[in-house]
């Protein structure tokens, strides 16, 4: 069982960064949101998505290059993607975004698609 209660301590520039970006992107959203927490999960669940679709997608492409088994990665990650976009669904039906938010929602699923896109393939590059 994993302790919750045990705070990480940024160690190095990684941690420091990672952590920096999350504190503002919590501002940001709380800035925005406010108490609005099913808009908020939307932007969450929005976010939740793309890894698994992007991973799957980047495994299937390397086990078409090199002709190797996925080891069932490709299908676990497509269903975590869907899984995810299953909850933005629900969260959709519930908070009711507003057309604004709506186009938020598109922009950043354009935007985080392609950057983890590049992340991903970079970081697979890079660690072979
Ligand atoms: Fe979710």
């Amino acid at each position: 069982m994993v302790n919750l209660d045990i705070h990480h301590k940024p160690e190095n520039l990684s941690d420091k960064v990672a952590l920096a970006f999350t504190k503002l992107l919590r501002f940001i959203a709380d800035t925005f949101f406010k108490k609005k927490y099913g808009h908020r999960a939307v932007v969450l669940e929005t976010v939740a998505a793309v890894p698994g679709m992007v991973g799957g997608m980047l495994i299937h492409l390397k086990s078409l290059r090199r002709i190797k088994e996925d080891k069932g990665w490709i299908k676990t990650l497509l269903d975590e993607a869907e899984n995810e976009r299953m909850h933005l669904m629900t969260f959709i039906n519930i908070a009711q975004p507003t057309l604004f938010e709506r186009f938020l929602i598109c922009l950043h699923s354009y935007l985080y698609s392609i950057l983890s896109m590049v992340i991903l393939f970079l970081q697979e590059q890079l660690t072979e």
